[in-house]
């Protein structure tokens, strides 16, 4: 990394890593400085928001191993400029010998770690189309940053050291595993630098041969070599036929503003949608954050729209979504009108749910008008826990997101329906939701979360925080979150998110509540007048990351 560079992050961090940035022309908000700096970095150069994003995309691959990634997919929302809305779907897709009842009679852990669990990747196609497509700057331009944290290394934090110190006992199963993310056989401490040189020969010829390499290639026969001898399906027609899709978002309206977010397959822009419809018929703003009222309102249109989600949605491609019914304000209205009369939901056998959270979310805007929102995943933490061959990245186990056993829940406790059953070359229904909120058709918000389902919750959190509740964009952020389901039929609270009155009158309306370890992490931009910079907000949750802008 250039020396002016450095110096240049020096100067910034100490702002950036812990409170709101507002800067004038251009801001990226991501789970990683570094990550952050290499897009801030692109920006500074002249590239435009979808450059930055790819650049920063490839570099949480390296520097945020367990959920940036090239061995998994997202979607990622794009407003250009020029005024028009896209959504990138590189979803993974189920391989094609995958079958329906191919997990009923295997242990748990047979979807979780290992080849089986293995989706087709889509995070290069995704990212390189972006490029092509939006992008202005060359491919070897924007991954050389990414080239360079993997090929030089990078000084580990205290959290990542606590992210890898947790995964010692996996990591020593697997012999290429434990030669890259163990440090002779011991973890890595903070402050050790960590390299990825298989990665960085990965990232070069990805950057030299494109996603032909990949799909096509060295790349392809690799994971498909490994997957074979780890007992997985994966073929090389699984890689030779994967597409990615460009579709147009998921739109609703909430009061003034336009909502812009990913369509299926994800549930993330429709269940989003569904309730923020539902909340308009309700004065929000008037009721204070806390109270108990406001938080019965917020849960039982969250269980009501999941429960639609977990039953209806589906892949596009190969179900049809009920989507006009469920963006239809007349039927939010229906919902709302049960909801005013104490309407509560039915109790159910379903009592835990999995508490191990991740994924990641960037967001970023130019100076010229364009913004990006990017969530992808590798599903579980590290995804599926294996690397195949020489590739140097962690593959992802996303086909627990499928529903693979009629009535049984995933990882995330969500029990769903046939409309996402498994089936070859289908895509798992997400959670994920890249979301930008335009005002008078000007981008005023860019957000979005990791967490599972519990996405969809943060994300809507955050949002009615800024708009209705007028939270400063980083109090939004931090503010201590509740997520509701409906199945398991428990209210998960992070600790001191909800007072004890609210807690009280929660319980006494049938409702159970659990407290967890804090979830997910929002990163977002928010412009609150129209003549005003950007103000960035790293989540507190996730240390290592920051919000750096001009
Ligand atoms: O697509 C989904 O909904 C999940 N695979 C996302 C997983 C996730 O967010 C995990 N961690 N935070």
């Amino acid at each position: 990394m250039k020396k002016h560079y450095l110096i240049l992050l020096i100067v910034l961090m100490p702002f950036s890593l812990f409170s709101e940035i507002v800067q004038k022309h251009h801001m990226v908000v991501s789970e990683h400085w570094l990550a952050s700096s290499v897009g801030d970095a692109i920006l500074r150069r002249g590239g435009n928001a979808i450059d930055a994003a790819v650049a920063i995309g490839y570099a949480l691959a390296v520097v945020n191993p367990c959920c940036g990634n090239i061995g998994g997919g997202g979607f990622m929302t794009i407003h250009l400029a020029t005024g028009k809305n896209i959504v990138i779907n590189f979803r993974e897709k189920a391989p094609l010998n995958a079958q329906q009842t191919m997990f009923i009679d295997k242990p748990r852990n047979a979807v979780l770690n290992g080849y089986l669990a293995v989706a087709v990747p889509g995070t290069v196609l995704g990212l390189d189309t972006a490029l092509k497509k939006y992008g202005t700057l060359p491919r070897h331009v924007v991954m050389q940053p990414a080239i360079d944290l993997a090929a030089n290394g990078f000084i580990v934090s205290q959290y990542l050291a606590k992210q890898l110190r947790s995964m010692t006992q996996s990591f020593q199963l697997k012999a290429n595993v434990a030669s890259i993310f163990l440090n002779h056989h011991r973890p890595f401490q903070a402050g050790d630098r960590l390299r990825q040189r298989e990665l960085a020969h990965t990232l070069k010829q990805i950057a030299a041969l494109g996603p032909h390499v990949f799909y096509k290639g060295e790349i392809a026969r690799a994971i498909v070599n490994a997957s074979k001898r780890g007992g997985g399906i994966l073929s090389l027609s699984d890689f030779a036929s994967y597409h990615i899709e460009i579709l147009s978002p998921l739109y609703c309206t909430y009061h003034r503003y336009t909502i812009i977010s990913a369509p299926p397959p994800s549930s993330g822009g429709v269940t989003l949608c569904e309730i923020l419809n539902v909340l308009e018929n309700f004065s929000l703003a008037t009721l204070s954050v806390d109270s108990p009222e406001r938080i019965r309102i917020l849960v039982t249109a969250l269980g009501i729209a999941f429960a639609d989600r977990n039953a209806k949605l589906g892949d596009p491609d190969f179900v049809n979504n009920p989507l006009q019914k469920l963006l239809s304000k007349t039927y939010a209205a229906s919902i709302s009108k049960k909801i005013k009369k104490q309407f509560s939901l039915p109790v159910s056998k379903y009592t835990s749910t999995s508490e191990q959270f991740d994924t990641t979310h960037f967001s970023v805007v130019d100076s010229m008008g364009n913004a990006v929102a990017l969530t992808y995943t590798l599903n579980g933490f590290f995804g599926a826990q294996v690397i195949a061959g020489h590739t140097g990245f962690f593959l992802n186990n996303e086909l627990d997101d499928f529903a693979l056993i009629p009535g049984a829940q995933n990882k995330f406790g969500l029990v769903q329906g046939n409309a996402n059953s498994i089936q070859p070359g289908k895509r798992p229904l997400s959670s994920m939701t890249p979301t930008i909120v335009l005002k008078d058709n000007k981008v005023i918000l860019i957000l979005g979360s990791s967490g599972g389902p519990r996405i969809i919750s943060a994300v809507l959190l955050t949002l009615l925080h800024v708009l209705d509740d007028r939270m400063n964009i980083q109090e939004a952020v931090d503010k201590e979150r509740f997520h509701y389901q409906c199945l398991p039929n428990i209210i998960f609270i992070e600790p001191h998110a909800l007072s004890s009155l609210a807690i009280k009158k929660l319980n006494a309306a049938g409702f159970r509540l659990k407290t967890q370890a804090p979830w997910g992490a929002v990163d977002a931009i928010y412009k609150p007048s129209a003549n005003g910079g950007w103000h960035g907000a790293n989540d507190k949750r996730r240390p290592d990351g920051a919000a750096i802008g001009a």
